[in-house]
């Protein structure tokens, strides 16, 4: 089974690394890889706050070798409930911002077209499997709360 918890954080270290490669070219190019920049930057703190922590929630839960903090997770669970639409709206807009890199290098430019997909694949994982297993967590975690489940 993929440990979907370090493979989030070494997609991030990657993208984040290649982000800022990309963010010193000059002209309009760099500029629209600095906005994309900026958004990943503050974004992947907030998955890494949020997602992550009710990944591990779900993890310790398989396991069972101890009982989860339930009020840590919870607090966890509260800012994951309020960043939620924050997150996706922030991937739309890293979206139309690729598309706007890839516009302007045109279709030559095979490492512009790489590292959007890279974005796209990354964010289409997350929305697709991530974040509902965040919110499969959060309600789990509801649960054991109030003591319907153990
Ligand atoms: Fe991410
Ligand atoms: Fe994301």
């Amino acid at each position: 089974m993929i440990d979907h918890i370090s493979f989030l954080d070494r997609e991030h270290t990657e993208l984040l690394e290649k982000l800022q490669q990309y963010a010193l070219n000059k002209g309009r190019l760099g500029a629209i890889f600095s906005q994309i920049l900026a958004i990943f930057s503050y974004h992947l703190d907030r998955e890494e706050e949020t997602v992550i922590p009710l990944l591990a929630y779900l993890k310790e839960r398989m396991g069972r070798k101890k009982r989860p903090n339930l009020e840590y997770f919870r607090k966890i669970s509260s800012e994951f409930d309020n960043e939620f639409e924050n997150m996706i709206k922030e991937h739309l807009q890293i979206e139309d911002l690729c598309q706007d890199a890839i516009t302007l290098a045109g279709t030559d430019c095979i490492e512009i077209h790489d590292l959007s997909g890279s974005l796209r694949r990354h964010m289409l994982l997350e929305e697709q499997l991530l974040y509902p297993a965040a919110q499969a967590a959060t309600f789990l975690l509801e649960r054991e709360v109030s003591g319907v489940i153990q």
